[in-house]
């Protein structure tokens, strides 16, 4: 692998990614969010997000959604989406980006925006209106990459990480215009 060019390739996610998205999730969080918050909180949170049993039952429910992200073959990042999302003031059909997580190794080579683009088409295609996410307030490269691509802040929420309670922006995207 060299440079940035790789291939991405979008997979869709059905029981036989399990094991995958329970290491990739676990993983791409730790390597997120490790500096920045203590590691009880951190690893309460892997434990109790990430465990095989969770994923299994997030993938049985009709509202979920997850796509793999494999760049040259390796598999290098997630989406998880929610179908539906009821958001006050968001008229029209709404799908949450509930995570979107590359690989620290992968960074920089355009596979969160292949995730996100994929996301968008997904969306169109099914008449979604709005695409919605929260993120904490302090993960500012975050927050550029989502303006990138014409995300916008619409309020604030709480987000429950361990024992510790962090600050989000939610962001909204109209699909639209
Ligand atoms: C945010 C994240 C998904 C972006 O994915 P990525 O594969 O690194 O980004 P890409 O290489 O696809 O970049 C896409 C575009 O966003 C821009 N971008 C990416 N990271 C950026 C940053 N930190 N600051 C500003 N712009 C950024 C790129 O410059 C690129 O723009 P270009 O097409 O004009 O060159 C990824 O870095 C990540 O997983 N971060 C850690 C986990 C995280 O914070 N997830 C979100 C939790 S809410």
């Amino acid at each position: 692998m060299s440079g940035n060019s790789g291939h991405v390739k979008l997979v869709p996610c059905a029981e036989k990614h399990v094991a995958l998205l329970a290491e990739l999730g676990a993983k791409t969080f730790e390597e997120a969010f490790a500096p920045f918050h203590p590691a009880a909180d951190l690893q309460k949170y892997i434990k109790e997000t990430y465990q095989l049993e969770q994923i299994k039952f997030n993938l049985k429910k009709p509202e979920v959604q997850y796509a793999v992200a494999y760049f040259d073959f390796q598999d290098a990042g997630y989406v998880k989406l929610l179908k539906d999302t009821n958001v006050e003031g968001l008229t029209g059909r709404v799908l949450e980006i509930e995570k979107i997580y590359v690989r620290k190794v992968f960074k920089g080579k355009k596979v969160g925006a292949a995730l996100m683009q994929y996301v968008i088409n997904e969306a169109i295609r099914n008449g979604y209106s709005w695409l919605y996410l929260g993120v904490w307030q302090e993960n500012t490269d975050a927050i550029s990459f989502y303006e990138k691509f014409g995300f916008k802040t619409v309020s604030t929420r709480k987000f429950k990480l361990g024992d510790q309670i962090c600050d989000d922006f939610m962001m909204a995207k109209d699909l639209r215009n």
